[in-house]
């Protein structure tokens, strides 16, 4: 039941404003390092890339163009160090690899050599196996032959790819370099490599109609990739995308017009048996399912390297420094990155668990009895009378489970049961 006006005016079933991590960065602190060293659990890698060929009108990332090739290998000099540095002070070769991500920016902007080096590296100073996952994030203007040869070489385990659209018209109004045939040829060199492929997709990008949209989905599925994720386009002040809206060059369909969109591609994706395994990546046959997020936002640590990049290590998050050229001199000079950092606390963890965890679209609720000590359903009764009633969730003795109007709606369903815990605790 809605009892306050504020609950009312926050009840508004949207689509927007999708959870990166939690609890936000504002409050992480400077961090001490007491405590990281020792753990035996399961780790996963994260190593950032900031470098694009372009900067595309909506994204809000911190990214960084026109690089020369002698400022991204000294930038790679650095991932290294960090690699080695990181690995001998917290024992990380200690610890079982689940996966490896190379995430950016735009990490196929790297040479061949740049990408043999960090692998060798990881090879040398972490516990890298056949089990290992390893994603490497990439723009199709990016791939050639030679680059998808390298990626097969690195034995890399899938290859996802920025597309966003795969309509010219729609591509060229977001500044990228990319166009629908380049795209295809990207995504054919990569399949050639061994690699299972990912694309992301944008909902509601500037210019987009029903029938572009429906255009773009149709090739996404022809393609037969192994899995496509789909993000709802979210504007943000820094970008080419908010000037241009202000100035009338573009119009962005609206929330309504998006969420048609969505349900479009759910239908499509479910006759072409696309399954979802998170509420906005749907993989073929319900295989191929991914393994690096699922494992973070199931509570696995994730170590971060690279300029900005944040991770997570038993109770504690941390990001390194955002700017390049402080990063490479930090590394230089011996030190770890290290920015800042937030020690989470029991409620923290169950926030987490929650908002994290419903993007896997269900929740298992006796392994969250185990972890946390609380009866989910009970714990957030109001939230979930509420979201069962209006038909996004189902509740079982077991689990906790997003209807299709739920992954619909993203993160909706993981903010509505947080958002009273949030308010009383952070
Ligand atoms: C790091 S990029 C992927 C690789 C590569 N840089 C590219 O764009 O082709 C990660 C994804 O973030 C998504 N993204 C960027 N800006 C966004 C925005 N404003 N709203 C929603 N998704 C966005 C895009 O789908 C993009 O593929
Ligand atoms: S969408 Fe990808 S290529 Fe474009 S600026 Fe952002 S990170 Fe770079």
């Amino acid at each position: 039941m809605i009892n306050s006006d504020k609950e009312r005016q926050y009840w508004v079933p949207e689509r927007r404003g999708f959870i990166t991590n939690y609890p936000n960065f504002m409050h992480w602190k400077r961090l001490e390092e007491a405590g990281l060293a020792g753990i035996r659990e399961p780790l996963n890698i994260y190593i950032h890339t900031p470098f694009c060929a372009q900067k595309c009108s909506y994204c809000y990332y911190r990214t960084v163009q026109g690089s020369r090739k002698s400022e991204i290998d000294a930038y790679v000099d650095a991932l290294c160090k960090e690699i080695e540095m990181a690995a001998e002070r917290f024992d990380l070769a200690q610890r079982p690899l689940s996966s490896v991500y190379f995430g950016g920016g735009t990490p196929t902007l790297l040479t061949g050599d740049n990408l043999l080096k960090i692998r060798s590296t990881l090879d040398r100073c972490v516990n890298v196996t056949d089990e290992t996952e390893i994603t490497v994030e990439g723009e199709p203007v990016t791939i050639t032959d030679k680059k998808a040869q390298i990626l097969g070489e690195l034995n890399v385990t899938r290859i996802s790819m920025g597309v966003q659209s795969l309509h010219d018209e729609i591509i060229k109004l977001s500044h990228r370099q990319d166009t629908q045939a380049r795209a295809l040829r990207a995504i054919e060199m990569s399949r050639k490599t061994g690699a299972s492929v990912n694309i992301d997709l944008m909902s509601g990008l500037a210019g987009d109609t029903p029938e572009t949209w429906a255009y773009s989905v149709a090739k996404a599925i022809e393609t037969g990739v192994e899995s496509i994720t789909v993000y709802k386009t979210e504007l943000y002040t820094n970008t080419e995308y908010y000037k241009e809206l202000r100035s009338n060059k573009i119009t962005l369909p609206n929330d309504d017009e998006e969420l048609d969109y969505m349900q479009h591609a759910m239908d499509e994706f479910a006759k072409a048996n696309y399954v979802p395994w998170s509420f906005f990546t749907f993989t073929k046959d319900d295989k191929y399912r991914h393994v690096h997020s699922p494992s973070i936002w199931r509570g696995e640590d994730f170590y971060a390297i690279g300029a900005s990049a944040f991770g997570r290590m038993g109770d504690y998050l941390i990001q390194n420094t955002n700017e390049v050229g402080r990063y490479i001199e930090m590394i230089e000079g011996g030190d770890l990155p290290i920015h800042r950092g937030h020690r989470m606390n029991s409620m923290d963890k169950i926030i987490r668990d929650i908002v994290l965890g419903m993007k896997l679209v269900t929740i298992d609720l006796e392994s969250f009895y185990e972890r946390h000590g609380v009866n989910l359903p009970a714990f957030c009764k109001d939230s979930v009378d509420r979201l069962t009633k209006e038909g996004y969730i189902e509740v079982t003795d077991t689990e906790l489970k997003m209807t299709e109007k739920g992954i619909l709606h993203g993160d909706l369903v993981g903010k509505d049961m947080t958002r009273s815990l949030m308010e009383m605790y952070t």
